[in-house]
């Protein structure tokens, strides 16, 4: 690991214990937010269009799961595609009758994408994904030519970018996917813990939001009782930015969700506090909170 970032980690670990968790989290603040604009440069996408998330499989899972699946809907994806992505299309086949379809490879070796087309032609295709840049055998695939028979055939592509990211030039415009995952720990040279997700314009005007939603990546204009009394996601509404999909700790608006929270919204720290017998957070000195 770079010394640069060992020293960010610790530091930060530092500040954690002197002032506290939300407090530092707080302080550092503006370096996540520049984090998000700089992720964006690296994939030639805006911040909002970035969430940062946990590790590349959690942002591949993350995408995938925005898609209502329903019985015989198809996902048509490539031969040498990353396990732990075809684990989770055994179990969207187990659990919502997803059918997974693979590309024929060309005889050079890589996805052919004519192939791509013939499958993904079919009308109940509703997402294209591709490894770019599989774990172990030095292949590339040719990731904007799979994007441009998506972007004909309109069905939803995402890529797992995970060994191309810092290796490769990345462009989410002329590689036209809708979904890009990618890693810190690899080319990227960050820590383990961090991977990020881009997400289209387009997927987040259609309203795309990942099956589990938490209270940062939606506003619940509720009063703490539980969503499903509330009517369900029917009356939630998933952030405009792709931030809906990221790791709470990492959304670099910790500040606007808890004013959201003392503004009536769900205020689950409170809950706790009058749990413990304490005073709510208007009124609670910040110190009461860790
Ligand atoms: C192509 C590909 N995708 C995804 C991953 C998983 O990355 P992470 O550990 O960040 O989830 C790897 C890791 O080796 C990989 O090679």
């Amino acid at each position: 690991m770079p010394q640069p970032v060992l020293l960010a980690l610790t530091a930060h670990l530092e500040r954690e214990a002197a002032i506290g968790a939300y407090e530092a989290e707080d302080e550092a603040e503006p370096r996540v937010r520049e984090t998000y604009e700089l992720l964006g440069r690296v994939v030639g996408a805006a911040a909002r269009n970035m969430a940062i998330v946990e590790n590349a499989t959690v942002g591949f899972s993350q995408a995938v799961s925005a898609f209502d699946f329903r019985p015989g809907d198809r996902i048509v994806t490539t031969r040498a595609d990353y396990p732990s992505n075809q684990l989770t299309y055994l179990s969207l086949a187990r659990r919502a009758g997803v059918e997974t379809v693979r590309a024929d490879d060309l005889p050079e070796g890589g996805v052919d994408p004519a192939s791509v087309r013939q499958l993904a032609s079919h009308p109940r295709t509703r997402l294209v994904a591709l490894s770019w840049v599989p774990t172990n055998s030095g292949l590339v695939q040719d990731a904007a030519a799979v994007g441009e028979v998506s972007t004909e055939l309109r069905v939803p592509y995402l890529i797992d970018a995970c060994q191309a990211v810092g290796q490769l030039p990345v462009d989410v415009g002329a590689l036209r996917c809708d979904f890009l995952a990618a890693t810190g720990r690899k080319f990227l040279r960050g820590p383990r813990g961090i991977g990020f997700l881009y997400v289209s314009d387009r997927m987040l005007e259609r309203g795309a939001f990942p099956l589990f939603l938490d209270m940062r990546g939606a506003d619940w204009p509720g009063s703490g009782r539980p969503l499903q009394s509330r009517g369900g996601l029917g009356r939630t509404r998933a952030r405009p930015q792709a931030r809906r999909l990221a790791a709470p700790a990492a959304r670099g608006d910790s500040r606007s969700a808890r004013a959201r929270s003392r503004a009536g919204a769900v205020r689950p720290r409170d809950r706790r506090c009058r749990r413990s017998g304490r005073r709510g957070s208007q009124a609670a000195a910040p110190p009461a909170w860790h």
